[in-house]
């Protein structure tokens, strides 16, 4: 690659992540953004002088700090005076009104996160700052850069500072929560409490994993020349920044009533929680006349939504059986009122959670619900208790089938396969997203076709008839017909599909890519050997899935001459090198990350493991390398340093 190939690539790639990360309209495959950002990473470490500091390489993080250091706004960040109500906001505009009856306003959401100043200067992000008291914040400059919808160079060269809420989104929340769980950690309360504690990680690389999102709402010290917010707005997004999933420039009291119950009615299909909508005098001329109290500015204020935290009363404590077994309690509450929402149970995740919390039955509790946020409990009122609280003791025996539960760490499981629960909970794992993918086969479906004894097994979908679908409750031939479409068209399916909706515990949508990726259509018949030399697939792993496939072989034979699925395409045959055909294993930490290193090698034709064995041919080691190290020493297995792998390349 020559400078300008380079510089070009660099452009491609901000590109290709502006209309990912920013529009949410990707105009490239993930795979060819790897390639390109590979060959990027290459010139880079051949050429450190000519990198650019707009490359994305530079938005890794990996300068650990020991502490955030303070740094000033350059002009004041305010906070919002919150209304409530529709006479609230009457009594607001009349005061607006006293300087001039022709003001209009901006409306747009007010994001729940955490609030962040972008200072640039000569094109170039120089700062990011928290909020903090307004004046003086922290300093996360390297945490900011990790977000990929924060730009780091703009066409627009003089000093401005861009302010903004940083956000994660809903679904991204939901599986951080469950990583935590997975981990014993505590969960997270809210998407708000996530997302800043995310920006405030000392370790960048951990900011970079929580995918967190930036929103842009206006602007400090600037010199933007536009008389109108919106239309400055409008110039911030063209810049490069995401825009609201709603915008209005409204006249009067009519017109932000009603975009305020349009963002209220559409805000649960909005990827990022609200908790108002923000409406702003636009007349920046008008601002300026308005002015500030000491804490607010008079132009702008928050319609708050109707709270999402409410208190209520837990009832009962139920369990619930998944596919797998595992028993979830669930906490069924005196039903209220959310938003247009009735809730009536709140996950309660395991019983360490109810240990933790020390909810019991009878508590006084906060609940919170937004969107596709499952309703949780965020807090006990402990204060109000009256003594006839019941504390809840983790079960013994399973609360569908009756067999006995096995306790394993902080998770409790029914062991019986063919418990009532974990039958039906399974089939509709197989037909979900992640897995076949068969539309229409959601929960009430699933349980209506056990019921009606149609479906015991998954194998007995592929069986169903039109004239047994017919004879069901609320089937007519449209619904039938496409539901056996539906069922149809998962044949042929992508092998990683098939070997994910098996539901084997441990084996994931990437464990089942990567098993699909080394051994294709011989997915059957693998030695736990060969399953643990996949990087990240490990021993439990690895003994969970030859189990399964032991025990269940038959079926999964019968599912597969059904479903037909396919494997992905091998690689072409690698040009003779000293890696080809070799058993190689990765350790320490090297120059780029180790899975990249992993693809060059096997785009080489080497195989790379995850563990050290006599097969291994060369083990080769980054800086602090340990365990994998000592074991190659031991076994006489040849060990390579990251330098000499470059050397023995060229
Ligand atoms: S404007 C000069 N607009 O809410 C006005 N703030 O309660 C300053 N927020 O600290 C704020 N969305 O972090 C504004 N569209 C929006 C917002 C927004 C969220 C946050 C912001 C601010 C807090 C004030």
């Amino acid at each position: 690659m020559k400078k300008e190939e380079y510089k070009q690539a660099v452009e491609k790639l901000n590109l290709w992540a502006y209309h990912y990360y920013v529009l949410d309209d990707p105009i490239t495959t993930d795979e060819e953004y790897d390639k390109l950002y590979k060959q990027v990473q290459e010139y880079e470490r051949a050429r450190p002088e000519d990198v650019v500091k707009d490359s994305p390489t530079q938005r890794v993080g990996d300068v650990i700090s020991k502490g955030f250091t303070k740094a000033k706004h350059l002009s004041r960040m305010w906070s919002l005076e919150d209304i409530f109500n529709a006479q609230e906001l009457q009594k607001w505009l009349e005061k607006v009104y006293r300087l001039d009856k022709n003001i209009t306003f901006y409306c747009e959401p007010k994001y729940d996160g955490a609030s962040l100043n972008l200072i640039y200067d000569n094109g170039e992000l120089q700062q990011g700052i928290t909020r903090g008291d307004g004046t003086v914040g922290e300093l996360i400059t390297e945490n900011v850069k990790t977000i990929r919808s924060i730009p780091l160079r703009i066409e627009h060269k003089e000093l401005i500072e861009i302010r903004g809420e940083v956000v994660i989104f809903k679904d991204e929340f939901e599986k951080i929560n469950q990583e935590r769980l997975k981990n014993v950690e505590p969960p997270f309360a809210n998407p708000r409490n996530a997302a800043a504690g995310s920006l405030r990680q000392l370790d960048p690389s951990i900011t970079a994993k929580r995918n967190l999102v930036f929103l842009p709402y206006g602007v400090g010290v600037n010199r933007l020349p536009q008389k109108l917010l919106s239309d400055k707005m409008d110039a911030i997004y063209k810049l490069g920044f995401r825009k609201p999933p709603l915008r209005a420039i409204t006249k009067g009291y009519d017109e932000i009533e009603a975009i305020y119950e349009q963002m209220k009615e559409e805000r649960d299909s909005y990827a990022m929680m609200l908790d108002g909508m923000v409406v702003k005098v636009n007349e920046i001329a008008a601002q300026i006349d308005m002015g500030y109290t000491v804490k607010v500015p008079r132009w702008a204020v928050a319609y708050k939504f109707p709270a999402v935290e409410k208190i209520t009363r837990v009832k009962d404590i139920i369990l619930q059986v998944g596919r797998t077994g595992v028993v979830t309690p669930v906490a069924v509450v005196e039903p209220t009122e959310i938003e247009g929402a009735v809730v009536e149970r709140a996950t309660l995740h395991n019983f360490d959670e109810i240990e933790r919390m020390d909810i019991r039955i009878g508590d006084k509790v906060i609940i919170l619900r937004s969107g596709d946020v499952i309703p949780k409990i965020v807090k006990v009122l402990v204060h109000e208790r009256s003594g006839d609280e019941v504390k809840i003791e983790p079960p013994k025996e399973c609360p569908v089938c009756g067999s006995e539960l096995l306790h394993e760490d902080v998770l409790i499981k029914c062991q019986n396969l063919k418990c009532e629960a974990r039958v039906v909970n399974s089939i509709i794992y197989f037909a979900s997203k992640q897995c076949l993918n068969i539309e229409g086969l959601g929960n009430k479906i699933v349980e209506q076709l056990f019921n009606a004894g149609l479906v015991k097994s998954v194998l007995d979908l592929f069986a169903l008839r039109l004239e047994k679908l017919l004879a069901l409750e609320g089937f007519q031939e449209k619904k039938a017909k496409n539901l056996l479409q539906a069922i149809e068209s998962a044949k042929g399916c992508e092998l990683w599909r098939f070997i994910n909706a098996l539901g084997i515990e441990h084996i994931g949508e990437v464990a089942s890519k990567m098993i699909a990726e080394a051994f294709g259509i011989n997915y059957l018949h693998v030695t736990k050997e060969a399953l643990v030399a996949i990087d990240g697939i490990g021993e439990e792993m690895a003994e969970s899935y030859l189990e399964f496939m032991r025990v269940n072989k038959e079926t999964v034979v019968k599912l597969q001459e059904i479903l037909e699925p396919v494997a992905p395409q091998k690689r072409e045959e690698a040009k003779e090198n000293p890696f080809k055909g070799k058993t190689i294993v990765l350790t320490g930490t090297m120059s780029e990350p180790r899975p990249v290193i992993k693809e060059r090698l096997e785009t080489l034709g080497a195989k790379v493991s995850g563990s050290v064995s006599k097969k291994t041919d060369y083990v080769i080691y980054g800086e602090d390398a340990g365990s994998k190290y000592d074991k190659a020493v031991s076994l006489g297995v040849k060990t390579v340093s990251e330098d000499e792998m470059r050397a023995m390349l060229t």
